[in-house]
């Protein structure tokens, strides 16, 4: 059987992030991966968030992996806030000294799929990871499925769960608890060839409900539309997508419509799972924790989760010091509760909610915010990544 430090399931940005890290500090890890290259690469189901803290564009840069990141992602001194049909901008860049970065998430797995690859990284795909065996020795090891339907195993010094908010691999946590939040809402996303409606984001609060403008490119457009979490894609064509998110930027803006190249329906969850390790087995971003898309977290934590696991598992093999791995749950859960709660906060504060006291709360939030540069603060050091990737910059050693 063959013998590695450590596997990792799932290439996803946690896992693919970690595995680079690991690799560039001679340690030797093993991601498997469920889809195709092609399918991670390019499927219309993997395009996903959008939003690069602060921190986040550092950790990428210095990990070697930031070329294209740098050269085709846009960078943005804040967001706007449209609601009462104005639009209010938030500078971060004053607010808070620093400013967001925006580059698909595809992207960058594309990014790191070729970089982890050039580097003599091993990545297998189509290899879906399905059993974990001898969890408490010192070599868990994982039990895979090749493309050709054989079963193979890697024995391990330890395994990480990378695999995503379906994670198969969670339940070998013994004695863990889930804490949940359902949202009674749902995201219906857009991707349009279209000129974004602004040359930042804008958060538009509506009677009707919420409405995200986003961009992946200065002519491609990423829309979302709060809707009720039990409507049907297909009650949603064209014209009434461009009809709904007109009436809700509220005459803010203007938005030129354009051809739908993927729509999507993502209902709004929450749920951390404690403890996020049990002796030599971790488990990283989705797998563990997920937010609501309105704080755009969800990417930035699962970077965070494989900077900490990094920093740990270096002491480990490099000054044989275990402490790190053992506060691993610990140190995770400070940057997700955070990110829970700036999470609840901007979607509480941008959704129309049905109960009627608690909707004038929330207007009466919203207008508190445009006035209070305190406020403000408080959302820029949360969205630019203050308490969440920022902290963890000075972890990652530069490339050269
Ligand atoms: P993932 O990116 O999900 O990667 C997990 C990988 O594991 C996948 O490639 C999967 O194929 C693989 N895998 C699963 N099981 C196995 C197995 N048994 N064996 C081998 N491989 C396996 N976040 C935002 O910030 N903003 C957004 O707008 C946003 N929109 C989203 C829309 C959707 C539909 C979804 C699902 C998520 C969205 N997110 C968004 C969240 C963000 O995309 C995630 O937080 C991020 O992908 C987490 O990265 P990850 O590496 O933990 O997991
Ligand atoms: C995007 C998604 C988000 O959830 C968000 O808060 C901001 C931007 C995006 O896909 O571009």
């Amino acid at each position: 059987m063959r013998r590695i430090q450590v596997g990792i399931v799932g290439a996803g940005p946690a896992g693919l992030l970690l595995a680079h890290l690991l690799r560039q500090e001679g340690v030797e890890a093993v991601v498997l991966e469920a889809k195709s290259r092609e399918y991670l690469e390019t499927s219309p189901h993997r395009i996903r968030a959008g939003v690069l803290e602060h921190g986040a564009k550092e950790i990428l840069r210095r990990a070697g992996v930031g070329d294209r990141m740098l050269a085709r992602g846009l960078g943005h001194k804040g967001i706007y806030l449209g609601f009462d049909g104005q639009l209010l901008h938030l500078d971060f860049e004053t607010l808070v000294g620093k400013g967001i970065w925006v580059y698909g998430q595809q992207y960058l797995v594309q990014d790191l799929i070729r970089h982890h690859l050039g580097v003599g990284g091993e990545v297998l795909f189509e290899h879906e990871a399905v059993d974990l065996e001898d969890l408490h020795t010192p070599n868990p090891t994982l039990v895979y499925r090749t493309p050709e339907g054989r079963i193979g195993r890697l024995r391990c010094e330890f395994v990480v769960a990378a695999d995503g908010s379906h994670s198969s691999f969670r339940r070998f946590i013994p004695g863990q608890r889930v804490h949940e939040k359902v949202y009674p809402f749902a995201w219906l996303g857009i991707l349009a060839e279209a000129p974004p409606a602004a040359e930042e984001l804008i958060y538009a609060s509506h009677p009707q409900g919420f409405a995200l403008f986003s961009m992946r490119s200065p002519s491609l457009s990423r829309n979302y539309l709060q809707v009720d979490p039990r409507e049907r894609l297909e009650d949603w064509p064209e014209e009434r997508i461009w009809e709904e998110l007109n009436l809700r930027l509220g005459g803010a803006a203007e938005i030129r419509p354009g051809p739908l190249l993927e729509k999507s329906l993502t209902p709004m969850r929450a749920w951390v799972v404690e403890p996020l390790h049990s002796g030599r087995f971790f488990v990283m971003g989705d797998a563990g924790h997920v937010v609501p898309p309105t704080g755009a977290k969800g990417l930035n934590l699962a970077l965070c989760d494989a900077a900490v696991l990094y920093r740990a598992m270096c002491a480990f093999y490099k000054e044989g010091e275990a402490h790190l791995l053992d506060r691993y749950t610990q140190d995770v859960l400070r940057h997700v509760w955070q990110a829970e709660l700036f999470s609840y906060w901007m979607t509480t504060l941008l959704h129309t909610l049905r109960d009627p006291f608690e909707e004038r709360l929330r207007v009466a939030k919203l207008r508190h915010l445009a006035e209070s540069p305190l406020l403000q603060g408080f959302l820029a050091e949360n969205y630019v990544g203050l308490h969440t990737t920022v902290r963890y910059v000075d972890l990652i050693p530069v490339q050269p």
